[in-house]
């Protein structure tokens, strides 16, 4: 680990270091279903009865004559760019709203670019690393709740030289800068902006009191010295995703909350902790991902306390109406790598939370609520009281939604189900996917898609927990670099129903490059290509909008796709085209709208450009609005 630079490495080839897999590969099965797989050669997008299902839209050829006549995108696509800053269509523009660092409060100074900040105000700013977010109306004012996911060290703490925390007050730095925001957000003759001081406004970050529900609150694993009782725990750890409900809450969900504990005795003298599969199975081990919290914050020291990390890796509910409120750790969603969580109503009013867990060969899992939701009712339980299911997807376009009981899985109780909810999902026989990202429900057809970011293992090892990654229906290509987007439509038009029908939205890949499935589906061209999409989300006219975090080389595999973009899809069609890009070594994640539509913020995540502010300034991770310049909805 001491030479290579943990700003860098990502958190997946993190865990591969740390938890290295096994090698051993079921080499028949993998070559079996890829030659059953040719059918993509010839670009053939949807699968076997759901091709019907889903509408043969999605046959037509990007850029058909057939296709471009049923555009419903309202802008010219752009092309590829290389550089340092955002471009956007003709007759749209940007502007930043927020930047890392900016005062949500007046009494938090300036920002300042030698220091990265004030530490002592770093809970004051808006924090680093914007993700996933959401906007609310309440009465006449406009709020965004939106995630702060983890931080770029060398670039936070820049007096350190290598981002390496030299005292308890830089880790504080840290475990302020990141969480959630919820901040005012209004629009004047200058444009949008935050309103600094707003009753609204307010930081929740790796230290803020949190309650813990559901079946696994108060369970012992649960339990720690602080908190005897289980049930009450602090911060919420490395925010990605994000949902909303109908009853007007924001979900925030906890990612790779396992590079945040350490143990300050050696690997040796570990072998409680080692021997612990669960610990195994989510990467928790000795050494943080460079964070080294655990050196200064016993909390994140496994060796004083190993039941800490039970309590992470869950869904958050948090109301921007309130800020007083205590922030609700929801174990009824289960516990794993949590990306985002899309929360539809089946047609009898029990919510439905569909859920990714973002590593190699990990699953595709949702939640169905016992009780319905009647608007205005109470609202206590329907996130908690209810079945965990996970996904298993067979070859003739059909899946299953799996229970995840005691009964099912074998486990000693539904509270240890939901806190290994992975091995309960590997018990059930689920189907293990190329690391599911951003999951978002058509407002306007009973269907849901899912982004599958990519996966250098598919076909090649098996995942954390030991299940075998062949080539199978969904994740169609061995060592998949490009990614591609399944979708499912749930059987009688109910979310909540047991088996569904499911496709290939759009399958990335550089046609100028391969000739073969790497060249991606019938909907890729040299014109739209991408690779590794993640961050997705409907409006609310029924596009579908994908964000990508990739490679951005622009070079060999990836020439041809420039730096991380934002796309437009058209469900019905199938076409898809860039509508967005960002500047140089970013992430494009985080999407939502105002009210009328007629302003659209997305998230500019880890620049390597010094963005926005220009050279010699630090990069800062921002969020910017995009409108018509002739002031109609975008899109
Ligand atoms: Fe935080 Fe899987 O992205
Ligand atoms: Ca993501
Ligand atoms: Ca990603």
């Amino acid at each position: 680990m001491n030479d290579i630079d943990l700003n860098k490495v990502s958190a997946d080839e993190w865990d591969e270091l740390n938890f290295p897999r096994p090698e051993t590969c079921d080499f028949d099965r993998v070559v079996d279903a890829a030659i059953s797989r040719r059918g993509f050669l010839g670009g053939v997008l949807a699968f076997g009865s759901g091709a019907a299902a889903m509408g043969a839209g999605t046959l037509l050829p990007a850029g058909s004559a057939e296709a471009m006549e049923t555009s419903r995108f309202a802008f010219n696509p752009i092309g590829i760019k290389t550089d340092g800053t955002v471009h956007v269509p003709d007759g749209y523009s940007w502007d930043v709203l927020v930047r890392w660092g900016d005062p949500l409060f007046s009494d938090a100074p300036a920002f300042d670019q030698a220091t990265g900040g004030d530490a002592a105000a770093a809970d004051r700013v808006f924090g680093e690393n914007t993700d996933g977010m959401e906007t609310f109306q309440i009465g006449n004012r406009m709020v965004i709740a939106v995630n702060h996911e983890y931080t770029n060290r060398n670039v936070n703490l820049p007096q350190t030289g290598d981002g390496i925390p030299r005292s308890l007050e830089d880790v504080q730095k840290l475990q302020k800068l990141q969480g959630v925001a919820v901040m005012e957000v209004a629009q004047d003759d200058t444009g949008w902006h935050v309103v600094v001081d707003s009753s609204f406004n307010r930081r929740i970050t790796h230290l803020t009191p949190m309650r813990i529900t559901g079946p696994a609150a108060g369970h012992d694993l649960m339990k720690t010295a602080a908190d005897p009782t289980g049930t009450q725990s602090l911060g919420t750890l490395n925010n990605c995703g994000s949902g909303k409900t109908p009853w007007g809450t924001y979900l925030t969900c906890e990612e790779n909350f396992n590079g945040y504990f350490g143990s300050t005795e050696t690997a040796e003298d570990q072998k409680p902790v080692q021997l612990d599969a669960g610990y195994v199975r989510y990467g928790i081990g000795v050494d943080g991902w460079g964070y080294d919290y655990h050196k200064w914050d016993a909390r994140f020291d496994v060796s004083r306390n190993p039941h800490e990390p039970h309590r992470a890796g869950w869904v958050v509910e948090i109301d921007p109406a309130d800020p007083d409120s205590t922030p609700v750790k929801h174990t009824g969603l289960g516990r794993f790598k949590h990306e985002n969580a899309e929360v539809v109503l089946a047609p009898d009013g029990r919510v439905v939370v569909y859920m990714g867990d973002d590593e190699r060969g990990e699953f595709l899992y949702r939640f169905v609520s016992n009780g319905s939701y009647v608007p205005g009712g109470p609202t206590e339980g329907l996130l908690d009281d209810g079945t965990l299911y996970v996904a298993r997807f067979n070859e003739d376009g059909t899946g299953q939604w799996l229970a995840l009981t005691p009964d099912t899985t074998g486990m000693g109780s539904l509270a240890e189900v939901l806190i290994f909810a992975r091995k309960a999902g590997s018990a059930v026989g689920a189907t293990t996917m190329d690391r599911p990202e951003w999951i978002a429900a058509n407002p306007h057809a009973v269907e849901a898609y899912c982004c599958l970011t990519n996966n250098k293992n598919r076909g090649v090892k098996p995942n954390a927990g030991g299940d075998d990654t062949p080539v199978n229906g969904p994740n169609p290509r061995e060592t998949n670099k490009y990614g591609q987007i399944v979708r499912w439509r749930p059987h009688d038009d109910d979310h909540a129903a047991d088996s569904f029908d499911w496709d290939l939205y759009v399958m990335a890949g550089n046609p100028e490059v391969y000739d073969n499935v790497y060249g991606g589906s019938g909907n890729i061209n040299a014109g739209n290509m991408f690779n590794s999409p993640d961050g997705m989300a409907f409006d609310s006219a029924g596009l579908v909008w994908i964000q990508t975090d990739g490679k951005d080389s622009n070079d060999g595999e990836f020439a041809g796709m420039g730096n991380n973009q934002m796309l437009a899809g058209d469900p019905v069609t199938g076409e898809i085209a860039r509508f967005l890009t960002g500047p140089r070594g970013s992430e494009v994640t985080g999407l939502c709208w105002s009210t009328d539509r007629k302003a659209m913020f997305v998230g500019i995540q880890h620049p390597d450009a010094p963005f926005p502010d220009g050279d010699g300034r630090l990069p800062r991770s921002s969020i910017v609005v995009v409108t018509r310049t002739d002031g109609a909805a975008v899109g």
